[in-house]
């Protein structure tokens, strides 16, 4: 399911259903408690708890780990996310439900397009691969957790983040 403000998470849809996936795109505002209270992990996991089976892979970040100026309340909310996966992940990892989340570095996205030339060659500088990430290559490893090849991994933040956080 994907919850965007932007309609065109409808062509990510007819993508996925083209290529023989399922997919539902619906309008969510997160910054709405309504739209947050209907689509929110804690009401997708009482759907998956009931069935016995589901994998939920959030996305934080590399600054879960390191702090960055004008980035506060981000990187807070990114740790945040890093240690609700592992907490939940240990209450589901009885349930057949598995609760995971990918920590990209910094990633080729409209995100980081809008930036500054300068901003976006240090960002380059401090990546130890050289470059930005592909939304391929984060996609890759969210495909991988979301899928059963990833079925003895719970409560894990994996790194895709060209080596950053190693350094
Ligand atoms: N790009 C990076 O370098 C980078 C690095 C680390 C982590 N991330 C994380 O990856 C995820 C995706 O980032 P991105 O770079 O693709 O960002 P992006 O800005 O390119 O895309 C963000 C998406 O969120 C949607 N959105 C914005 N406000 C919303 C709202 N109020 N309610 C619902 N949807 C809303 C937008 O329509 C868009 O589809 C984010 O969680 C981001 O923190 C990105």
């Amino acid at each position: 399911m994907i919850g965007d403000v932007d309609p065109r998470a409808a062509d990510v849809v007819s993508e996925i259903e083209g290529a023989g996936g399922r997919a539902l795109s619906v309008r969510c505002d997160v910054t709405d408690e309504e739209s947050v209270a209907a689509l929110s992990m804690k009401h997708a996991l009482r759907h998956m708890d009931a069935q016995g089976s589901g994998a939920v892979v959030a996305v934080s970040s590399i600054l879960r780990l390191v702090g960055q100026t004008n980035s506060a309340p981000y990187s807070a909310a990114k740790a945040g996310v890093a240690n609700l996966v592992r907490s939940a992940g240990l209450e589901y990892a009885p349930t057949g439900i598995r609760i995971n989340a990918d920590a990209p570095g910094y990633v080729e996205t409209p995100l980081t397009a809008g930036l500054d030339e300068s901003v976006r060659s240090q960002m380059t500088a401090r990546q130890p691969i050289g470059r930005l990430g592909t939304p391929e290559e984060v996609a890759e490893v969210i495909c991988f957790l979301a899928s059963d090849a990833a079925s003895f991994v719970t409560g894990a933040v994996w790194s895709v983040d060209g080596g950053y956080v190693a350094q």
